[in-house]
C-alpha cells in the first residue's frame, strides 16, 4: 500500500512565533496520542508535511529535526538556482534548509501572481533537479466548471506541468487536485466527485509514464476544505493518497485529529 500523505499549507497566516508554537503543539500532541508515537508514523505509512512561510522554515525545521517523522515543505520556489532574480527563492536553498517538498502552482499564486502553466512547468523541473518533491496543485475555477470545461482545464494544467519531464526511479511527484471554488469555503466536494477527477488524473499519468513508475512515484491527493469530519471519506477512496489541508491545519488539535483519522 502507498504511504498516505497529509500536507499542512499554512499559507501567509502565521508569523515566526505562531509557526514555532504551532509546530511545537502539533509535535507534542502527536507524541501524547495513544498509538501515535512519532516513530510509528513510519510503520503506519503516513507522511505528515508542514509548509510554513519562507521566513519561518528554519525555525520549523529546527523544531521538527530530521528524526521527528514529520517533514518540511515550502510554499513555492523559483525556476533558477541563483542569479539576478530579486525576491525569488532558490529550490537548492530550500533543499539545503531541510525542505523535502515544495508546493507549486497553488491556485492563489495562479490567481494573484498570474502564474502560468509554463511557469509551473519550469518550477517543477527546477524542484526535481534540486531533489525536492513537487506538490503540483491543479484545479478548476467555478466559472470553468459552469462552462463545462473542468476536465479539460485539469488535463491541460497537468500536461503543461509535466510534458517533457522524465521521472527517474528516485524522483517522486504529488498531484494535488484542488477545486478552486471550494478552497477555504468550508464545503468540500463530494468523495465521488474527487474520485472521478482522480481517475482522470491517474489516466493522464499512465499516458505519460510507465505504470510501475506511476504506482510507485506519483501520488494523487485531494485539497479543498478538508476537515477532521470529512478527511476519512477522501483518503478511503482507492485513488486518493492523501490530503492538502489549509484552514484546518492552523489549529493543532484539529490538524492532529485529521492525522489520526487517517491511520
Ligand atoms: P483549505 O485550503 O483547506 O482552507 O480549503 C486548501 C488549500 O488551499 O491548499
Amino acid at each position: 500500500m502507498k504511504r498516505k500523505i497529509i500536507i499542512a499549507n499554512w499559507k501567509m497566516n502565521l508569523g515566526f512565533k505562531e509557526s514555532k508554537t504551532l509546530s511545537e503543539k502539533i509535535l507534542k500532541k502527536l507524541k501524547t496520542r495513544p498509538n501515535f508515537f512519532l516513530r510509528n508514523l513510519k510503520i503506519k505509512k503516513l507522511d505528515i508535511i508542514l509548509c510554513p512561510s519562507f521566513t519561518n522554515l528554519s525555525e520549523v525545521s529546527r523544531i521538527l529535526k530530521s528524526k521527528s517523522g514529520i517533514f518540511l515543505g515550502a510554499q513555492d520556489c523559483f525556476w533558477e538556482d541563483h542569479g539576478e532574480f530579486t525576491g525569488e527563492i532558490s529550490p537548492v536553498w530550500l533543499k539545503n534548509l531541510g525542505c523535502r517538498y515544495v508546493i507549486l502552482g497553488h491556485s492563489e499564486r495562479r490567481k494573484n501572481l498570474k502564474e502560468t502553466n509554463n511557469m509551473v512547468h519550469q518550477k517543477v523541473k527546477a524542484a526535481l533537479k534540486a531533489e525536492l518533491i513537487p506538490i503540483i496543485c491543479i484545479g478548476e475555477t467555478l466559472e470553468e466548471r459552469r462552462r463545462g470545461i473542468k476536465d479539460y482545464v485539469i488535463l491541460d494544467q497537468l500536461s503543461s506541468a509535466l510534458t517533457g519531464i522524465d521521472l527517474d526511479l528516485k524522483q517522486k511527484i504529488i498531484i494535488a487536485y484542488e477545486p478552486v471554488w471550494v478552497i477555504g469555503s468550508g464545503r468540500a466536494i463530494t468523495p465521488n466527485e474527487a474520485e472521478y477527477m482522480n481517475k482522470i488524473i491517474l489516466q493522464r499519468m499512465i499516458d505519460f509514464y510507465p505504470l510501475e513508475r506511476v504506482k510507485k512515484n506519483i501520488s494523487i491527493i485531494y485539497g479543498g476544505s478538508v476537515s477532521a469530519d470529512n478527511v476519512k471519506s477522501f483518503v478511503d477512496l482507492e485513488t486518493t493518497d492523501g490530503v492538502l489541508v489549509g484552514g484546518s491545519s492552523l489549529k493543532a488539535a484539529e490538524f492532529v485529529k485529521i492525522c489520526q483519522a487517517i491511520i
